[in-house]
């Protein structure tokens, strides 16, 4: 049975690209034969100094995006990493098994160390990532293709580990969805869609209202040809739009090319609004309706199972040094 682990930060509000890159994988994978561990990496989201109230409300929010988006909360186990604290536990062993080059050569890294200034957190980043994965011994990660470099570091950290102490670790895979994988910012398509992006009308967050989502994919950045054609290079934001249709309808590309090949954009632009306000309708009216009981319920008996893993891969990992 597949071990599957992956995490999102509480820094903010869930964005369309973190539901169609990752989010919509998980609650999939929340159906099938596997064991899931969803995770509030709060830990990570302190190399940001984030305001504590900020961070409280994030990472209540974040819960409740997760399970109004529809994870199958018996299936799998939902639980803040802050509350576990064999991650960090683990991830002061595994640093002895990545080098500062290569936490210094982190695309992330160095755009982040850029506009934070840079502490260690920020650098050693990806260990704690690795340890996030590991310490449940996860062989698949469902995220986007921002995380391809984090997870590379994570696979070779496990094979050393591996050969000097023993076959602990599982070697993890990444995988994605047909589509949606890297969403753009609408405005600035050579972008990625983010939380802290610099033109919060580049990016649709779960909780938009209708007509501004509608507004937003009106006044989004596209090109003179017209004509709905996927070339990422030359017609990005198009071709982002093309991305998102296919994801929400879990298509091909090519079926989406097809669907609209006698669309002019402005047809295009609001039927991709429409699909996109479907898809969130009942992820927001399912966030109003949880209530804290519901949640408290849903966290208490997950991080006792969460533990129960984690403290077994410990167990297992001292031995394995010779510690403790
Ligand atoms: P985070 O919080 O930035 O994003 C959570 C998930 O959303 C995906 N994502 C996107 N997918 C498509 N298009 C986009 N524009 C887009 N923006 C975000 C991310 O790829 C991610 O899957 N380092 C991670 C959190 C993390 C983690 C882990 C993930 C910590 N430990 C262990 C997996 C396994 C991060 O910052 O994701």
């Amino acid at each position: 049975m597949n071990t599957v682990f992956s995490g999102i930060q509480p820094s903010g509000l869930v964005h369309l690209g973190n539901l169609l890159g990752a989010i919509n994988n998980w609650v999939k994978l929340s159906n099938e034969n596997s064991k899931n561990y969803f995770c509030i990496v709060d830990l990570h989201s302190l190399t940001g100094l984030p305001n504590k109230n900020d961070l409280k409300k994030s990472i209540n929010d974040t819960l409740k995006v997760l399970v109004a988006s529809g994870i199958n909360t018996k299936t799998s186990v939902i639980y803040t990493q802050s509350n576990l604290q064999e991650h960090a536990y683990l991830s002061w062993i595994l640093s002895n098994f990545c080098q500062v080059g290569e936490l210094q050569r982190m695309t992330q890294f160095k755009e982040k160390a850029s506009s934070f200034g840079t502490h260690s957190g920020l650098l050693t980043y990806p260990i704690l990532m690795a340890s996030d994965i590991l310490i449940h011994k996860a062989n698949e990660v469902p995220v986007g293709d921002d995380q391809t470099q984090h997870l590379e570091l994570t696979r070779n950290i496990a094979e050393r580990f591996n050969t000097n102490y023993g076959e602990i670790f599982p070697i993890p895979e990444k995988t994605s969805g047909k589509s949606g994988a890297r969403l753009m910012s609408l405005r600035h398509p050579e972008n990625k869609m983010s939380k802290s992006s610099d033109d919060i009308n580049g990016t649709i967050y779960f909780n938009d209202e209708k007509d501004n989502i509608l507004k937003k994919f009106k006044s989004s950045v596209t090109d003179s040809e017209n004509i709905v054609r996927y070339d990422p290079k030359n017609k990005p934001g198009i071709s982002n739009l093309i991305e998102i249709y296919a994801a929400v309808n879990d298509k091909e590309i090519s079926e989406t090319e097809k669907e609209f090949e006698n669309s002019q954009y402005g047809e295009f632009k609001i039927a991709v609004a429409e699909t996109v306000i479907d898809y969130l309708d009942p992820i927001k009216k399912n966030f109003d309706d949880l209530t804290s009981d519901n949640l408290e319920d849903i966290v208490v008996s997950n991080l006792k199972s969460a533990k129960d893993s984690a403290q077994k891969t410990i167990i297992e990992v001292e031995e394995a040094l010779g510690i403790s």
